[in-house]
This record gives structure tokens, sequence and C-alpha cells, in this order.
């Protein structure tokens, strides 16, 4: 017999959430505390994996007692995380050898071509284009740049893991015999895993030129992880899932055809594709979306856009063009369109689905006539652009058109960023009441996992509409807008040459 309580820990990119959901998918209590990012060079992101999880310590206990209840009164504990951030460390000290090179890093730019020449066999192979997202080339200039880090690597001193790895660890013990593992959702971002048979692939392994003995095991997203030792003992882990395919679970987007987007630092559009991975040109990522031990896995097809929210807090902080988040729809608001100008975000590059490293960013169209409020609309369109061009990248290659939208994160609260978005796709923008959807779909997996509840199915009657947007532009204004935005993504890909 299970309590119904579950608690899921959100290692995000900013902040670090943990959050309790009863029986219905309800929030109980949040608890959540930023980390520091650094910027040691230009393109370079790194975060503090200690300082991560000492967060946790901290935030975990916290969010259990703010719910009310008593920690044995917490039927499981799902995990899901930033993917692709790196992180390696000793396993016998427990400490990280080098900070987290996360997943925006631009830091790997220079060696990708030295895979040129196989990068049609790695996307075959992973569902990975070549780019400085993965994991794998992050550990690659780990240690090409940290030669003394080779030979521990070899002997099995140090454990390599994305975010989820890390915590896992640590939560069931660490240096005490931790469980060194990771799911196959996560593993599906490393440029490391065979699609196909969903374990290492030895000749991935070969091209990057790492040790076998630094990765996890891979496990199911739903499976028995394993127990917390620290800092809530005895409390069982029962899913650890990627963030973005957390928030399709959370969206109860589980058949085939299916899509979802979650809008915040950058944007992630997921397209279930159910038990057949679906292989495109390269444009968009073949991932997996989830496992649940004993089943087959579940695919997705993902664009990632490495920027949207990122864009309006650079607004904020870089520019001062705004003293809040929220005013960039205040500001926009004031004019009707976005007077001839266009802002392309390419801070890391472009990901999907032109996947150009070099790729820089821009404002383009600029006239005396151009004010702040134009400017800040720029802003707004430059996140449904981008996520018309995935729709469309997407409608190419999946089995049916994406005929609807599932939208959360944060930048869902603007209200015109979704009318525009509707406009931009052509297609309705549904937004649910729970916000909180990649800290409740791997509440979900959890759920499932301990018993809480039957099945999948049984998630969707806890979904419940917020707030709907339909198309009001005409097809003719739509097209004249979009030819705007292509010659601005040329022109930033023209940039980085
Ligand atoms: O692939 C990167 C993604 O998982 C980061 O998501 O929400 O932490 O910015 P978020």
């Amino acid at each position: 017999m299970t309590s119904g309580f579950v608690a899921s820990i959100d290692q995000g990119t900013t902040s670090t959430r943990c959050v309790v959901f009863d029986a219905h998918g309800r929030m109980v209590a949040l608890s959540q505390q930023e980390h520091r990012q650094f910027y040691p060079q230009p393109g370079w992101v790194e975060h503090d994996a200690a300082e991560i999880w000492e967060l946790v310590r901290v935030l975990l206990p916290e969010a259990i007692r703010d719910a009310g209840i008593d920690p044995s009164q917490v039927s499981a504990l799902g995990i899901t995380n930033q993917r692709e951030t790196a992180v390696v460390w000793d396993r016998h000290t427990g400490k990280p050898v080098h900070r987290a090179i996360v997943w925006q890093d631009t830091r790997t730019s220079g060696l990708l071509p030295r895979y040129a020449a196989q990068a049609a066999f790695i996307t075959d192979r992973t569902g990975l284009p070549l780019s400085n997202y993965s994991s794998a080339p992050k550990l690659r200039w780990l240690f090409d740049h940290h030669p003394e880090l080779a030979g521990p690597a070899r002997a099995g001193d140090l454990l390599f893991g994305t975010m989820d790895s890390w915590l896992v660890w640590n939560l069931t013990g660490g240096v005490a015999g931790g469980r060194h593992v990771t799911d196959v959702t996560n593993a599906s971002r490393t440029m490391l895993m065979n699609l196909d048979t969903l374990d290492w692939d030895e000749d991935l392994l070969a091209i990057f030129g790492l040790p076998r003995q630094l990765l996890p095991e891979i496990v199911p997203s739903i499976c028995d992880v394993g127990t917390v030792a620290d800092p809530v003992p005895g409390l069982r882990v029962t899913a650890l899932i990627g963030d973005q395919q957390a928030s399709l679970f959370g969206q109860t987007t589980l058949d085939a055809g299916e899509a979802k987007c979650t809008f915040g630092t950058g944007s992630f559009l997921l397209f279930n594709t159910g038990t057949q991975p679906v292989r495109t040109d390269g444009g968009l990522i073949t991932t997996v979306a989830h496992q649940q031990q004993g089943q087959p896995a579940v695919y997705a097809l993902e664009g990632s856009m490495a920027v949207a929210g990122a864009l309006v807090k650079w607004c904020r902080d870089n520019l001062g063009l705004i003293r809040s988040v929220a005013e960039i729809e205040t500001q926009a608001s004031t004019v009707t369109d976005n007077g001839g100008c266009y802002i392309v975000p390419a801070f890391a590059g472009l990901y999907a689905p032109h996947w150009d490293s070099n790729a820089r960013g821009l404002i383009v169209g600029l006239t005396g006539f151009v004010t702040k409020g134009h400017l800040c609309r720029a802003v707004l369109e430059s996140t449904a652009w981008q996520t018309r061009d995935v729709v469309e990248a997407m409608n190419r290659h999946a089995p049916v058109p994406v005929s609807r939208l599932m939208v959360d994160g944060g930048m869902t609260a603007d209200n015109l960023l979704m009318q525009i978005l509707s406009d931009a796709l052509n297609v309705p923008v549904l937004r649910p009441m729970v916000a909180e959807t990649v800290a409740l779909g791997a509440a979900y997996a959890a759920g499932i996992g301990a018993g809480v509840w039957p099945d999948r199915r049984a998630l969707r009657q806890h979904w419940h509409l917020a707030g709907e947007w339909t198309p009001n532009w005409n097809d003719r204004d739509r097209e004249t807008a979009c030819a705007g935005w292509q010659h601005a993504v040329d022109a930033a890909i023209y940039w980085g040459r």
C-alpha cells in the first residue's frame, strides 16, 4: 500500500527544485534555489556539481517538511535533470575533477571538424547531429586539456555522468557504495549510446577515445534505481529521466503523434513517435522518450533550441532593455508588429534544424522607426520563429503533422508569446494548469514505478486546461513575416563563417 505522495528533484540549468506531489498530481510543496553560473571564457558555461549536490541535500528534506508530511509517507523519488551536461568525479574522494561542462558550452566547436568524416555514422548510431551540444565532445575536450586524467580514467578511478548519475551516486551512498547509473533518456544524449541496442557503443567509444569504465550502467527510466542513504534515508528512487522527456511525460503526451514544447532557458519540442525511432536527415534529434522496466522503449523526435528565455534575461541583464522578465510582454504589447526587426539569438551557434556551431546572433532590420517595443516584440517572435522552423522539420519527417502543441515552462506565462506562437505555427497552443511539468513528469514516472498509479493512462485525468490560443494571422501575413526571419537566419549563419 502506498501513501500517494511522490517527490521529485528537477535539477535544471539555472536552478534546482525539489517538489512533492499528491496522488492527484497536485503540487503540495516546492523548494527551489539557483546555483552559480561560471563563464570563464566567451562561449564557455560551467557549473559546480558539488554546489548542486549540497543544494539537493538541503532542498529535498525542506520540500518534504513544507509538505507537512513525514518522510516515510513519500512513496518514491524521481530525478530529472538538465541533459548532456558532463560531470567527471573521483570515485574515492567523491569530488568532481573539473567543473561540469554545461550543455550550452561551445568550447568544443574547434574539435568537431576532427570527426567530420564520421559525422553520418555518428548520427546514424546515436540519432544526434555532430555538434557541441552532446556530452562526448565535452569529455574529449576534458581529457585533451587534462592529460593527467587519462590514467585514472582507464584505471576506473574516475566516473562520468550527467546530473542524474551524479545525484543518484551521491544520494545512494557516494564513496560508501553509491550506485553509478544513468537512464536511457540521458544516455541517449551523450553521443555514446547506440539508439537501437540502448547500450554503450564500442565504435563510438573508440571514435572519441573514451574508456568504458568511466561510464555508468544504463537502466530503464522507470525501474528500481536504489535507496537514498542521505539526506532522506530509506526513500526509494524509482525513476530517472531527462528533463525534456520528463515534461513530455508530465504533459501526458504519451501516444505516438502527440507533441509538447517546453519554453525555459532554451526551448525543446518533443514529438512522440511510439516504439519506433524515426531517423531524419540530421535536422532533428532522434531520442529516447522513456522506458519502463520490462517494456520496449518509447522514442521521440526532438527539436532543440538553445536560446529562448535566455534571450529575455540577456535583454534584462546585459542590455538593461527591461527591468524584469515580465516587462518584455508589456513592452512588446505597445506595438502591433516587429517594425521590420528580427533577432536571431544564436549565442551557442544555431541548434535545430540548422546545427551550425559557428553561427552568431544578430539583430537586423533596424531603422529610425524601431522602438523598444519593436525590439521586445522581436525577442518574443524569435522564440516563435525558431519553433516554427522545428515544426516544419517535424512535419517533413514525422508520420503525422503537428496539429496542436502542448506548452509548458516559465515563458508560457507570457500570453502575448503564446498568441504569436499560435499565429506563427498556425496550430492551436494549449497550456495546462500545472506549469511544473518537468518535476511532475519525473514524479509520475517514479509513482508508476512505485505503484502509486497503475499505468500511464491513469495520469491523463490529472491534466487540466489553463489556456488555449488559436491562430489569427492569414497565410499571406504569416509567409511574409516568416520570409524576413529566414533571411535573418541566413545572415546569422553567414556571419559565423
Ligand atoms: O538539453 C538541455 C536541457 O535539458 C536543459 O533544460 O530546462 O534545464 O534549461 P533546462
